[in-house]
This record gives structure tokens, C-alpha cells and sequence, in this order.
């Protein structure tokens, strides 16, 4: 800029700068407030919307009205700045130092108003609430505890025929949502079937009865659906409604079919003394969407 008036232009031009990015460290700060007391969805999206569109806007003013925009060309040859150069940016440096110390001024009120954003953006990390820890690795199931229907009445062997399921619970879920949503177990009944019992769990079965999770591992509906007649390879089948993922029951509820990728966790079954089938322990791995099973 040059001319009579130009340094007081460029100075107006730096003024409303400010201004901007004031206004947008003070609409940063009022989000963080309202965050603080609270939140309030209306006020936090328009403070949001303020002090995002006053920093844009100062940068623009600053990119329009403060660098310089003709287009600079230079002959190719030598790099080296003739000592005429050199002296008149020196000349430049001396006389424009004000300039200088207000552009000082711009980069730290820019600063300011990212810094002020940046806090705003802080917090609804905690609205993320409590990290779940070792929650989802465990259910309600525990050594000793009665497998119950859904009334509450404890289950005997012979309450589940051959080629039947039961849906049962842990006793004493009462309506406990989260209770009956991840420790629900499918009991199935498979008689005399020829099971591929996996390593170190020839003790979990009572008879013919099996137990696993009813949370599909894929993503976490209810598998309630039994095919115990059919094929060889249809035969004994715990289906979920949801993707159509297919577990096969004599081989430890391995996935044979769908997007699930794990198999169902087997809850391990005893009798107590009064012939009540009770679990041995908890589930041994968790139960539900296999990627909480990622560590
Ligand atoms: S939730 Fe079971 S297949 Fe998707």
C-alpha cells in the first residue's frame, strides 16, 4: 500500500483483524462457559458457529487486506540480492518496525482465538462418561449360581428335552436390564449328538445339556433360533435374526455361516446338591461383539 493515507488504511485493516479474532476468543470462551454450567444445545452451536466464522473472517481480512497480492516476479540468474537490495530491505525493516510489532500482535490474537476453540473442543471429552475397565469382560454368572427361567424358577436337567433350548438367567437378576442383557445364556439340550468338546471343557456339559451366551458376537442381538433337525451339516444350529450368522452347537458354537467371527462363549454347567443345574464359573471370555474382545 502506498500513497498519503495508506500506513492509516493498513492500520484499519489490522484494527478489524483484531476485532475478529477477538470476538472469536470471546464466543470461544462464552462456549467453554456454557459447556461448564451445563451446555445448552441452541447457545453451544451458535457460539460454536461465532467463533468459528469471526476467525475465518479475520483471516480472511487478513489475507485480503494485509499481504501483499500483486504477483512478484524476479529475472532468473544469480540468487544473490545486489547490495542495493539488501539495503533497501534493511531501510524497509527499520521504518515499517511499528508494522512489524502489530503483525506480532495478529499472530498472537490468532493464537488466542485457536487456543480458546481449542479448550471448547476439550471438553465434551467428558461427556464420553466413565471408560467401561474390566466391566465388559465379566457377567453375573459366578461359581454356584442356579441357572433360572425368566420367572425366577430354578432349572432341573429334565425341564429341557432332547432338541429343546431354554433361555435361562443367573438367579437373582430380578428385572436387572443389564443383567438380562449380557448374561443371558441359550440351554440347549442335544441328547446323545457326538459333540466336538474343546480342549479342557470335557467337564462342562451335564449329560446332554450345553450352555452358551445368548449375545451374538457379531453384533450383540439375541440368538434364539435352534435348527436341531436336518442335514449333517445343518443339523444342531443356533441361528441369530439379525445378519443370519450360524453357530454350530456340537462344534463349541463355532461360526460356520454370517459375519460373526467368534464363536458363542460356553458357560460351564454343574449340579448342586439338590439337582439344580448351577453354574461351574463365570463365562471365561467375554460374551457379546467380538470387538470387545480386541486388546
Ligand atoms: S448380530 Fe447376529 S449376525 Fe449380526
Amino acid at each position: 500500500v502506498s500513497g498519503a493515507d495508506g500506513p492509516s488504511d493498513e492500520a484499519r485493516a489490522e484494527r478489524r483483524v483484531a476485532v475478529c479474532f477477538g470476538l472469536s476468543v470471546v464466543a470461544g470462551l462464552g462456549l467453554t462457559l456454557v459447556y461448564v454450567l451445563g451446555g445448552q444445545p441452541q447457545a453451544e452451536g451458535g457460539l460454536l458457529f461465532l467463533a468459528l466464522g469471526f476467525l475465518g473472517l479475520g483471516l480472511v481480512l487478513w489475507g485480503k487486506e494485509l499481504l501483499p497480492n500483486d504477483p512478484v516476479t524476479a529475472p532468473r540468474g544469480s540468487h544473490e540480492s545486489s547490495s542495493g537490495d539488501r539495503e533497501g530491505v534493511e531501510e524497509a525493516f527499520t521504518r515499517d518496525q511499528d508494522g512489524i510489532f502489530r503483525r506480532t500482535f495478529l499472530l498472537k490474537m490468532l493464537l488466542l482465538a485457536g487456543g480458546s476453540l481449542g479448550v471448547a473442543a476439550l471438553f465434551p471429552i467428558a461427556s464420553l462418561g466413565p471408560t467401561p475397565g474390566r466391566a465388559l469382560k465379566h457377567t453375573s454368572w459366578a461359581k454356584g449360581k442356579r441357572l433360572v427361567q425368566e420367572n425366577g424358577t430354578p432349572v432341573r436337567p429334565s425341564d429341557v428335552g432332547v432338541d429343546n433350548i431354554l433361555t435361562v438367567f443367573p438367579e437373582g437378576t430380578g428385572d436387572d436390564p443389564q443383567i438380562q442383557s449380557d448374561s443371558q445364556v441359550v440351554l440347549i439340550n442335544l441328547g446323545s449328538a457326538k459333540q466336538a468338546v474343546r480342549k479342557g471343557r470335557a467337564t462342562w456339559a451335564v449329560g446332554g445339556l450345553v450352555a452358551y451366551s445368548k449375545i451374538c458376537t457379531h453384533a450383540g442381538c439375541p440368538v434364539g433360533l435352534y435348527q436341531a433337525q436336518g442335514s449333517a451339516r445343518s443339523a444342531h444350529h443356533l441361528l441369530c435374526p439379525c445378519h443370519q450368522s450360524t453357530f454350530d452347537v456340537l462344534d463349541g458354537c463355532r461360526p460356520v455361516f454370517g459375519p460373526a467371527a467368534r464363536s458363542l462363549p460356553q458357560l460351564p454347567l454343574a449340579l448342586d446338591d439338590q439337582g439344580y443345574l448351577v453354574a461351574q464359573s463365570d463365562f471365561t471370555e467375554p460374551v457379546g461383539p467380538s470387538y470387545w474382545n480386541r486388546t
